[in-house]
């Protein structure tokens, strides 16, 4: 059965470990998407940090334009204003980064199963339990502000997804038996995202990926790239220094920046 409960931006503050994220976190009811409201707060100018949470969304926003499936009182859905000091080139690395973070967040719930699958999924023995979606406004100057949603399926039952989503995708709850502290695993996500964000600002993007390939889950297995009508087929062998997914392919190595990627069958994603 579903869990439901209230989300508590106090409890989260009370845990919450970080320099930069939580300096304001705001949580609604219900909203369109938080990435669509933190990206109007972006605009009257607040600063970075600022989290923006709901209970619901009714315009749950995925990658390539698809929908989030965001039922109310269950799951995270999260969305983190940044204002790094990055060419709108490198602002795909925030969500490799939050993506590292998620994994890492999940896996102190799941033992067993948790990986990444290049560019933004988090899936728990290849069924996905996170998504994360980086969107960003520029001018002459640069990147003005970024927003990196974060959703993850915390405590959703199957039958909170539409028939079509149910087999692909999971929550924290189905996979180990025990509800979630929405709050808790809140403020353990933004507090990894923090570490892993300044990270990146310290040290660079190179300092990232040992981590991240710590938790990729397609390293080593065939897979097909669909990018439009392209499909580029090859064995997946880590992330390229601007966070390409590496493919060793019958004609030489790729590095794939954008597209959806399929184990092919007979492999499995790792876990
Ligand atoms: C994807 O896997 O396609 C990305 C999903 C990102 C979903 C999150 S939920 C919080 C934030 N608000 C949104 O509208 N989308 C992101």
């Amino acid at each position: 059965m579903t869990h439901r409960s209230d989300l508590s931006t106090e409890a989260i503050l009370q845990s919450l470990r970080a320099q930069r994220l939580g300096c304001r976190i705001e949580s609604h009811a219900e909203i369109d998407s938080t990435n669509l409201e933190a990206a109007r707060r972006a605009r009257d100018g607040a600063p970075e940090g600022t989290v923006v949470l709901a209970d619901a969304q009714t315009q749950g926003r995925g990658r390539l334009g698809r929908t989030w499936v965001s039922p109310p009182g269950c799951n995270l859905y999260c969305s983190v204003i940044l204002r790094p000091d990055l060419p709108p080139a490198d602002v795909p690395l925030l969500t490799l980064v939050a993506g590292m973070a998620t994994a890492e967040t999940v896996a102190e719930w799941v033992a067993e199963g948790v990986a990444i699958k290049w560019p933004n999924d988090v899936v728990i023995d290849g069924r996905k339990v996170a998504g994360i979606l980086s969107e960003m406004e520029c001018d002459g100057r640069g990147v003005q502000f970024a927003v990196t949603g974060i959703g993850v399926n915390l405590n959703a039952a199957a039958d909170d997804f539409p028939p079509e989503v149910r087999k692909l995708a999971t929550s924290i709850a189905e996979a180990s038996g025990r509800a979630v502290d929405r709050e808790a695993f809140c403020a353990r996500l933004l507090s990894r995202f923090d570490d892993a964000y300044d990270l990146l600002l310290r040290q660079g993007f190179a300092a990232v990926v040992p981590l991240w390939e710590r938790r990729d889950g397609l390293r080593g297995r065939r897979v097909q790239v669909r990018d439009g009508s392209e499909r580029i087929e090859g064995l997946a062998s880590g992330l390229g220094p601007r966070g390409e997914l590496r493919l060793e392919t019958a004609s030489g190595l790729r590095q794939i920046v954008a597209g959806d990627v399929n184990v092919i069958e007979g492999y499995r994603l790792r876990g």
